[in-house]
C-alpha cells in the first residue's frame, strides 16, 4: 500500500515537472524532450568533474569545443563568461595557434562609441558601395552581422529569433538563398543572397528575372545583395530540394511549384565567367541602387586575379567579397566535400586579399569572412588579415540554443533550430532567443573593442598583421604578415579610411559622427 502510494506522489510528481517543461519557453530543449531533457543539463553541470575521469578536454570537440561553446551560451544569456584558474590550452604547443600582441603604452584607446541608440554598435571601417558610387551606399552599423543560412535549412522560428535578434543588436540578417520569407521581416536590415537556384526571383524554368528581385529589393530593407558563388562547406556543388520538403509556404517564398524535387544547379546560368558575373553585378546595381558583392570559397585562384585584373580599369566591380573558410557549416553536405573541399579561411581570404593589395584596390571594396568568425579572437585574426566585417553562422545558431549534435541533415534537430517538423520548432521561443542572440552579437562586439583596446588601437579594422603571431612548431611564432606572405601595408586600411573610422569614434553624437555615418 506504502510502495504504491509512493508510486502514485512519484508519478504525480513526474508528470508536473513534465508539464512546467512542455509550458516553459527558456528551454527548447525541455519543450521538446520533457523530463529526458534534464539529462542533459545534469551532464553539462557535472560535466567538468566526469571529464576528469573519462572523454574529451574543454579544447577538444569540433566543430566547436566545449570552451568556445560555453563562452557563446553564457554570453548569450547575459551569464558571467569569464573563465577560473587560467588557461587550459597548451599554450606553447599548439601548432597555428594565434596570439594577440598587446602594448604597453596606447595613443588612442576605444571610447564608447558608435550610435547613440545603439552605444556598442562598432560601425564599418568602409561605406558599403560608396567607392563605386552605388545610389544606396552606406555605413554598416556593426562590424559583424549574421551569415546567410536560409529559411528551409532553419525552422521558422529560428530565422524569426535570429531577425529580431539582428534588429535589437544592430546587425544585418542575410537570408540565404532560400529567399526572403515572412521570417525575415522581423525589423533586421537584410542582405538578400542570390544563390544558382535564384529562389524567390527566377522564372519557371529556374532562370533568373530582374523584375521579380526589384519587386522583392523594393518591399522589405534589403541594404544590400549577395551573388553566391559559393560556400566553404560545399563548394562547386549543386543541390537537389526533394518534392516532399517541398511545402505550399516554401514554394510560395522560393516561387517553384509545390510538391516537386527542385535541383540547384552548382554554377549560375546568368552568368558563365568574371567578365560576364561583372555585367549582372552592375545590372542589378543600377536597377537596385544597393550595393552588390559576392560569397565564394576559395579554390582556384583564376577567377580572383581576373576579378582584380577587370576591377583596376575601374568601370565595373563588386561592393563586396565574403570569403568563406573551408571550415564553414552547412545545413547537410558530403563528408569529403565539408572536410576537403576549398581552403580554410585564414589560407583562402589572404590570398584573396593578396590578390587585390597587388593592385592597389583593398580600400575599393569591402572584405567580408566567415568561417568559426564568431568567436573574438579568430575575428581579430580576421581583422588583421583585412577583413572589414566579419559574418556569424553556427554561433547564432548557438547563443539561440543549438546543442551541437550535428543532426541538422535529418530533420530531428532537438532544439527546432534546423529543422521543418513543427513540434520541434515549436519548442524554439522566438521572443526569449531573439534576446539570446542580440545579447550575444552585443557581447562579441564588445569582445572585439576589448581586444582592440589591448593592441591600443580604436577599431578592430586598426589591428595589423603584425599585432597577432602565430605559433610555428615548439620553438618558434611568426607574425601573421610573415606566415602568409604580406607585404608593408596588407592588411590595413588606408590613411584617409583609418583616420575617418578613428574620426568617426570619437565624434560627439549629432555632430560629424552624422555626417560620417552616411
Ligand atoms: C544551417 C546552415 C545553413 C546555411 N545556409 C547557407 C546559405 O543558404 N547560403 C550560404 O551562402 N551559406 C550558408 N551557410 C554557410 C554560412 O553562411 C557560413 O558561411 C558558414 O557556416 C561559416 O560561418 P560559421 O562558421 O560562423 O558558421 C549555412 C550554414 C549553416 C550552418
Ligand atoms: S541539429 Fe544539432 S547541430 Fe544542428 S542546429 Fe540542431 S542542435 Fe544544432
Amino acid at each position: 500500500m506504502r510502495a504504491r502510494s509512493i508510486g502514485t506522489a512519484t508519478a504525480a510528481a513526474l508528470a508536473l515537472v513534465a508539464a512546467r517543461d512542455l509550458l516553459q519557453k527558456k528551454h527548447a530543449l525541455l519543450r521538446n524532450f520533457p523530463l529526458v531533457g534534464h539529462a542533459r543539463y545534469l551532464l553539462e553541470t557535472i560535466g567538468p568533474e566526469l571529464r576528469q575521469y573519462i572523454v574529451t578536454s574543454n579544447e577538444e570537440e569540433r566543430p566547436f569545443s566545449r570552451d568556445q561553446r560555453t563562452w557563446i551560451y553564457a554570453s548569450a544569456k547575459e551569464e558571467n563568461n569569464y573563465f577560473g584558474f587560467g588557461t587550459d590550452v597548451d599554450v606553447e604547443h599548439v601548432q597555428g595557434r594565434a596570439y594577440v600582441k598587446q602594448r604597453t603604452f596606447a595613443d588612442s584607446l576605444p571610447e564608447s562609441h558608435g550610435r547613440p541608440d545603439l552605444p556598442d554598435a562598432v560601425p564599418s571601417a568602409k561605406v558599403l558601395g560608396g567607392p563605386r558610387g552605388r545610389a544606396k551606399a552606406f555605413r554598416p552599423n556593426s562590424v559583424v552581422n549574421i551569415s546567410a543560412m536560409s529559411f528551409g535549412s532553419l525552422s521558422g522560428a529560428a530565422v524569426t529569433a535570429l531577425n529580431k535578434g539582428a534588429a535589437l543588436a544592430g546587425t544585418m540578417h542575410n537570408t540565404g538563398e532560400g529567399g526572403l520569407s515572412p521570417y525575415h521581416r522581423n525589423g533586421a536590415d537584410l542582405v538578400l543572397q542570390i544563390g544558382t537556384a535564384y529562389f524567390g526571383c527566377r522564372n519557371e524554368d529556374g532562370s533568373f528575372n530582374l523584375d521579380r528581385l526589384k519587386e522583392v529589393v523594393a518591399g522589405a530593407p534589403v541594404r544590400a545583395i549577395e551573388i553566391k558563388l559559393s560556400q566553404g562547406a560545399k563548394p562547386g556543388l549543386g543541390g537537389m530540394l526533394p518534392g516532399a520538403k517541398v511545402t505550399p509556404e516554401i514554394a510560395e517564398i522560393r516561387g517553384i511549384p509545390q510538391g516537386k524535387d527542385c535541383a540547384s544547379p552548382s554554377r549560375h546560368t546568368a552568368f558563365g565567367d568574371v567578365d560576364s558575373m561583372l555585367d549582372f553585378v552592375e545590372l542589378i546595381a543600377a536597377e537596385t541602387g544597393v550595393p552588390v558583392g559576392i560569397k565564394s570559397a576559395v579554390g582556384e585562384m583564376d577567377f580572383w586575379d581576373e576579378l582584380a585584373t577587370l576591377m583596376a580599369r575601374g568601370d565595373r566591380g563588386v561592393d563586396f567579397v565574403t570569403v568563406d573558410g573551408g571550415e564553414g557549416g552547412t545545413g547537410a553536405a558530403p563528408l569529403t566535400f565539408t572536410d576537403s573541399v576549398s581552403l580554410p579561411f585564414r589560407m583562402g581570404f589572404s590570398r584573396v586579399y593578396g590578390t587585390f593589395a597587388e593592385r592597389g584596390l583593398t580600400d575599393e571594396l569591402t572584405f567580408i569572412g566567415s568561417g568559426k568568425l564568431g568567436l573574438p579572437d579568430n575575428a581579430a585574426v580576421a581583422f588583421a588579415l583585412g577583413a572589414d566585417m566579419v559574418n556569424v553562422g553556427r554561433e547564432a545558431m548557438l547563443s539561440i540554443g543549438c546543442i551541437q549534435s550535428q543532426k541538422c541533415h535529418t530533420d530531428k534537430c532537438p532544439t527546432g533550430v534546423a529543422t521543418q517538423n513543427p513540434w520541434l520548432a515549436r519548442g524554439l521561443d522566438p521572443e526569449s532567443k531573439a534576446t539570446r542572440a542580440a545579447v550575444y552579437l552585443r557581447t562579441l562586439r564588445k569582445e572585439l573593442t576589448k581586444l582592440s583596446a589591448a593592441v591600443g588601437v580604436a577599431h578592430p579594422g586598426l589591428i595589423t598583421a603584425t599585432d597577432i603571431e602565430i605559433l610555428n612548431g615548439d620553438y618558434d611564432a611568426r607574425t601573421l604578415a610573415a606566415a602568409y606572405g604580406y607585404k608593408d601595408g596588407w592588411g590595413e586600411l588606408g590613411p584617409r579610411l583609418a583616420h575617418e573610422i578613428t574620426a568617426l569614434l570619437a565624434a560627439e553624437p549629432g555632430t560629424a559622427r552624422d555626417t560620417l555615418q552616411a
